[in-house]
């Protein structure tokens, strides 16, 4: 087809979004100081800001949101304990084994359909008789809030605490891997606290759907964040005049989070307009964010290589399962336009 780059429709993340003109602008004119002296204004502006945003005592501003996890895991925990996880987490597949590389903890997984929410059976379930002689103990048990794997979608509050609740019942702490928090929050129509306040910490991306170029948030209590600060700075995350991409996350929560909405239209938009095409199941109705899950007939890798020769790009998640994610870079016209390319291409599949 000889398609020029910028004609190409790249549905694969929304961490694939560029910095818009605004951004930049604010970025060039932040504040900037040192950081790892604790000097860098829009930084401490970033982290209070964030912090109230999901009601915790402080945040921790991170490279990303793999290294925001890692020490969230790795300041809950010591080593030789268990995290429990639901089994399709991101920590799971996608943080190449970091919590046991880095933190030296196990991952014990439990299978939550229900957006990666456990049941308090399942928890209570996992249990074992008390014998440290020879049983590793649990000491956090991590959600993932909206869940990518599990196409986007979201658990009630009401889920959410009862399954808090119950590990801390347990002797538990939790951790909320809320890269996609927002979303979460856009989608429920609950004020992103209310999501977090079940959780002892929380992941927060700038560089997902809010299209920041890099950067996602810790936050907690301020006695965690001691200990998160070391993490951080022991894995090499300690950052200079990092105010520049601060300021793009500041930039963000003003005029990005409040329509991250329209991007769960244009991905049930995708969905309705792609679910009767042969070769294709998707249900528009369980899609609740931006992550739009299409179960293939015909091989995944097939698929995306046809779906790419068309100008079309997404990602296979499984061997006959393909995500397409929408966000601030494609426009309505062009959700239109690529529905129309995978009808083409899975013609040609
Ligand atoms: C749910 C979830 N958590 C964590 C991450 C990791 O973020 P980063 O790519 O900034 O390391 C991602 C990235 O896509 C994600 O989808």
């Amino acid at each position: 087809m000889g398609l020029g780059l910028d004609q190409i429709i790249d549905l694969r993340s929304d961490t694939v979004t560029r910095p818009v003109p605004e951004m930049r602008r604010a970025m060039a004119a932040a504040e900037v100081g040192d950081d790892v002296y604790g000097e860098d204004p829009s930084i401490r502006r970033l982290e209070e800001r964030v912090a109230e945003l999901l009601g915790k005592e402080c945040g921790l501003f991170c490279p990303s949101g793999t290294m925001s996890n890692l020490i969230a895991v790795a300041a809950h925990t010591n080593r030789g304990e268990e995290v429990w996880v639901d089994s399709e987490a991101h920590i799971v597949h996608y943080e190449l084994a970091g919590t046991a590389v880095v933190a030296g903890v196990q991952l014990r997984n439990f299978d939550a359909p229900n957006a990666g929410c456990p049941q308090s059976e399942q928890l209570l379930g996992m249990r074992r008789l008390v014998d440290p002689a020879h049983e590793p103990e649990p000491t956090l048990l991590c959600l993932e809030q909206t869940h990518n794997r599990r196409g986007g979608t979201v658990a009630t509050l009401r889920d959410l605490d009862e399954a808090a609740r119950t590990a801390r019942g347990l002797g538990m702490k939790v951790h909320l891997d809320g890269a996609r928090l927002g979303n979460a929050a856009a989608a429920m129509q609950v004020a992103p606290r209310e999501l977090a306040a079940c959780a002892d910490s929380v992941t927060f991306s700038l560089s997902k759907g809010l299209g920041c170029p890099v950067g996602s948030l810790w936050v907690g209590s301020r006695e965690a964040r001691a200990r998160t600060h070391v993490w951080r700075k022991r894995l090499g995350g300690g950052m200079r005049q990092a105010g520049v991409i601060a300021a793009a996350g500041l930039w963000a929560l003003d005029n990005q989070l409040p329509r991250l909405a329209e991007d769960h239209q244009k991905a049930r938009g995708f969905a309705e307009a792609v679910a009767d095409f042969p070769g294709i199941q998707v249900d528009p109705l369980a899609v609740q964010t931006n992550i739009v899950l299409l179960q293939t007939t015909a091989p995944a890798e097939q698929v995306l290589t046809s779906a790419e020769r068309v100008g079309l790009l997404m990602v296979a998640f499984g061997s006959h399962t393909v995500r397409a994610v929408t966000h601030l870079d494609v426009s309505r016209d062009q959700i239109a336009q690529a529905a129309d390319r995978l009808r083409a291409a899975l013609r040609e599949t």
